[in-house]
This record gives structure tokens, C-alpha cells and sequence, in this order.
């Protein structure tokens, strides 16, 4: 039994806003259902994302330098590294990190043939603990950050600024290059998080059908359905799994009670304003240098130096 998992489920159903976070979307069937999201029409942020990193990659790569570490916390797919680490001069290591690193190794592959000198040392990290890069790599150049994909929106906005001082924190590091997604109309930002083809309610769905699957739980998962609403006022996109009727779910021995409409918190994706998220930045110490966006400005990649104490 996944005991971190059975201890965060527990915890979060027995709270007044019944609630779990989002990092347990990612067990494999969630992993491959949030990259059949990326490829939805609906959401736009990624193929948004990698137009920028297409058309923008040569100055970033200025930006960046020659000889450095690139370092991407929360890696994923390495598509978006890729286009970068191809426009840097002379990359020196390429360090992927992630909560399992299983799925790194394979992923990283593609890159070992395209990029034979590279050094690519994959690593374990947990956001919530300082970030501790593989033995030696600080020492081979200067680091930069990269941390696509807003995956910066999942955190609060204490959480975000905790997050930054970790990224200042880690040794060596000298840049930062974060993708952030915009606010933008309430239409387009809930058809992103609630499809016509039903995916991100499938990804949603699946932290129940996880829970059945590792922790044999008994949700019904033909009585909750999917929903995701812009708050304005918070700028954030928030979804929810709500019981579409009165119910007692066995919970690990314990009995959680729905009543009809209650909902579990999955996820919040923050949204910002470029000028906002500097200046939050700039409280964790990272002073603005670039800032490219797409011609519709749905997204931004922006660039950061530490500012010297
Ligand atoms: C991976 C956190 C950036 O918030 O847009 C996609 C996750 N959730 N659809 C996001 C997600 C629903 C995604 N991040």
C-alpha cells in the first residue's frame, strides 16, 4: 500500500473543504492521461509554451550563456528542454528532477543520442524539501533554472514564493527561466480545464480510480463528476470532484460522508499578470530580465537573475 498516498487521502477527507493535492494526478495512467491533455485543442498552454521556446530559443540561449548546468525541477517530458538545450552553446549537464525518476531514464534517451557530450544525470526531489542537485554537477558551470509548463500555478502564492527561494537556494544557481500561464477570459481558461472530449475529467476521476486501484477504496465513480471554474477574484482555476448525490464512502476503515453536491478540492492552477509575478519573484530574490510571450499573450516565458545581496 501506498502508505503517503492513504495518509494524505485520509487527511484530506476529513476536512471541511475535503480536499487532496494535485501531485497525486501522477501515478502512470495519470501521467499519460495529462500528456493526452497537452495534445487537446482546448488547451492551449503547452503547444502556446512551445511556440514561444520555438521562435524565442536563440535569445534565451543568449540569456542562459555558454558552459551551463540546465536544471528542470518537476520534469516531465523533455520536449521543452530539448528545443532549449539546441540553441545553448555548449551545454554542460542537462539534471531532470522529479518526485520518481523511474520514467526519466527512458524519457531522457532521445536527448543522450542528439546530445552526445551532455552530461544527463536525472534526480530525485520533492518540492516541500530542499532542493539538492546529483553529486558534482553544480561544479561543472554556472545553473540555471528551468521550470516550464506553469506548474508554478499549482502552488499557492506562499507556497510559489517558497518555491522560488528554494530554486535561489540551490548551489550555483545563477538564471531562471519560468513559464507562466496568463489571465486571460473565464470561457477559455474553464474549456482548458474541462474539455469537449472529456480528458482532464477523466485525469480528475482517476485520483478516485487510484485510490480504488491502490488502496482499495470503494468510490463509485459513476457518482462524481468533474468540474472546473475560473475565480476571478483569486485568479485561479480550481477543480473539484462533487458527489452528485448523498453517499459513505469506506475510506481506509473510516466512513467519509458526501452530501450531495460536496466536493473534494483537486487542484488550483494559478493564473498571473507578468508585472505580478515579478514582483513576487523579486521577494524571493530574483530580479526580471526577459519576458517573451506569444502573439496572443496567453502565455509567458520569463527570464530572472539573482539579484546579488
Ligand atoms: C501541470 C499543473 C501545469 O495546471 O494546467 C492540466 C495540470 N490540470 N489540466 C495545469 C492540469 C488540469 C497543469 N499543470
Amino acid at each position: 500500500m501506498e502508505t503517503s498516498f492513504a495518509k494524505a487521502l485520509l487527511t484530506g477527507l476529513t476536512k471541511r473543504q475535503k480536499s487532496l493535492e494535485p501531485k497525486f494526478f501522477y501515478d502512470a495512467e495519470g501521467s499519460r492521461l495529462f500528456e493526452e491533455i497537452t495534445q487537446l485543442e482546448a488547451y492551449y498552454p503547452t503547444r502556446t509554451e512551445l511556440g514561444i521556446l520555438e521562435a524565442k530559443a536563440g535569445e534565451m540561449a543568449a540569456f542562459l550563456g555558454s558552459g551551463t548546468v540546465l536544471v528542470e525541477p518537476g520534469a516531465g517530458a523533455p520536449t521543452k528542454a530539448q528545443k532549449l538545450l539546441a540553441a545553448m552553446n555548449k551545454p554542460l549537464a542537462y539534471a531532470p528532477g522529479d518526485i520518481s525518476i523511474d520514467h526519466l531514464e527512458e524519457a531522457t534517451r532521445p536527448l543522450r543520442t542528439e546530445f552526445p557530450q551532455l552530461t544527463i544525470t536525472p534526480f530525485q526531489l520533492d518540492f516541500d524539501n530542499e532542493i539538492v542537485l546529483p553529486e558534482g554537477v553544480s561544479a561543472l558551470g554556472p545553473v540555471a533554472i528551468f521550470f516550464p509548463g506553469s506548474t508554478i500555478g499549482n502552488f499557492s502564492p506562499e507556497g510559489a514564493r517558497g518555491l522560488l527561494s528554494r530554486f535561489w537556494n540551490i548551489e550555483n544557481s545563477q538564471t531562471l527561466l519560468i513559464g507562466v500561464d496568463l489571465k486571460k477570459d473565464k470561457a477559455k481558461l474553464e474549456r482548458a480545464y474541462d474539455d469537449p472530449e472529456g480528458i482532464t475529467a477523466a485525469f480528475n476521476l482517476n485520483l478516485l480510480a487510484r485510490a480504488n486501484r491502490e488502496l482499495l477504496t470503494d468510490f463509485d465513480l459513476s457518482s462524481f463528476r468533474h468540474f472546473a471554474r475560473y475565480d476571478e477574484t483569486l485568479g485561479r482555476v480550481e477543480m473539484h470532484l462533487q458527489s452528485m448525490c448523498n453517499q459513505t464512502v469506506n475510506v481506509l476503515g473510516e466512513a467519509i460522508h458526501f452530501a450531495e453536491g460536496e466536493s473534494i478540492h483537486t487542484e488550483n492552477s494559478y493564473k498571473f499578470k507578468i508585472a505580478d509575478f515579478q514582483t513576487m519573484a523579486a521577494e524571493s530574490g530574483w530580479s526580471p530580465v526577459h519576458v517573451w510571450t506569444d502573439p496572443n499573450n496567453l502565455f509567458a516565458e520569463l527570464a530572472f537573475s539573482k539579484i546579488n545581496p
